[in-house]
């Protein structure tokens, strides 16, 4: 690959909602935190550090959630970068954390709402530009957590709102009562769950946030596809992955997450790989078939 610095405005752009553009190239502020997504992370400073560095890599989109930490990924965030200029900071909010590891999904309109005024206040923002649904609480009717989201939008508190881990029913449900403008599902190479939800939108226009971005799980072994391509493009198997999930549709907004500075140049440079149709078509039958040889494994 080429030694220029590297920038995530080479993935391209994606106007989120339709009027907010940012590189599709993005970053996920989940892995500055301490293990377990719990507390302090064990390197502040390299934390600060990578957050630091994302305006000069052209990353300007940022995803987080209040409970990442909880609130340890937002605070550092406004830390490193408040008062943000170019830089759209996503939030989320959903899920409670009572421990390491420990996510508690709570979808009562009302706490829906304070966790999104405590994001503004904590972010130091007059309206958080994207605002999503972390899960839907299926102890709560789907509308009322839906009917949180339009108000916050109508009050302000929000610009854009999304889901995450959601079915293509489930957002047309939502889109009944907000505009829905991105989805986060997991998504990556090797893990195809969501392939009908990507299409829808696609279709849509929907931005479409794959989180677990760089895993290829046994696609990464030696000898593999994916580590001959690499091989040959001077790559990485994780940056082969990411170039091939920004090139597997225009409304993805992959968000590699990491606390260190190199894995971040690393990630960013993804955006500047382009793999011709051959190598794209490869990859695709070959991570659809590990899709499909981990779902029969689990029967
Ligand atoms: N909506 C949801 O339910 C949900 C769930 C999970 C995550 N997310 C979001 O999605 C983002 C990404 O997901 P993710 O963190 O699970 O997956 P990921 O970004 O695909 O992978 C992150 C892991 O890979 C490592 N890594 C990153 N870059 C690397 C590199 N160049 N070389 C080697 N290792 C590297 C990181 O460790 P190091 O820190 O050591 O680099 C970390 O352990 C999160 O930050 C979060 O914003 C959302």
């Amino acid at each position: 690959m080429t030694q220029t610095t590297p920038n995530a405005a080479q993935s391209g752009t994606f106007k989120i909602g339709g009027d907010l553009s940012v590189n599709r190239l993005g970053f996920g502020a989940m892995r500055i935190t301490g293990e377990g997504v719990w507390g302090d992370p064990a390197d502040r400073e390299g934390a600060l550090a990578t957050l630091r560095r994302l305006p000069d890599l052209g990353v300007n989109f940022i995803d987080t959630a209040d409970s990442y930490g909880p609130a340890v990924s937002e605070e550092l965030i406004r830390e490193a970068l408040h008062p943000y200029d170019t830089v759209v900071v996503a939030t989320k909010a959903g899920l409670t954390r009572t421990g390491p590891d420990v996510w508690i999904p709570v979808g009562r309109p009302e706490y829906l709402k304070q966790q999104a005024y405590i994001s503004r206040r904590r972010l130091g923002v007059e309206r958080i530009d994207l605002w999503q649904l972390h899960r839907i609480d299926r102890h709560v009717p789907q509308d009322e957590q839906f009917g949180a989201i339009r108000e916050l939008i109508d009050e302000g508190v929000i610009r854009h709102a999304g889901l995450s881990e959601v079915s293509v029913e489930e957002i047309e449900a939502a889109r009944r009562v907000f505009p829905v403008a991105t989805v986060q599902n997991l998504y990556n190479l090797a893990n195809r769950k969501s392939e009908d939800v990507l299409d829808h939108c696609e279709r849509e226009g929907i931005g479409f946030i794959p989180w677990y971005p760089l895993a290829a799980g046994r696609l990464a072994q030696e000898g593999s596809v994916l580590t001959e391509i690499a091989g040959r493009l001077g790559a990485t198997p994780s940056q082969v992955a990411l170039a091939w999930v920004l090139r597997r549709s225009p409304v993805m907004l992959p968000i590699p997450g990491t606390g260190k500075v190199g894995h971040l140049e690393e990630n960013v440079a993804a955006a500047s790989l382009t793999l011709s149709d051959e190598d794209f078509t490869a990859l695709d039958e070959v991570g659809r078939q590990e899709w499909e040889r981990q779902q029969a494994a689990r029967r």
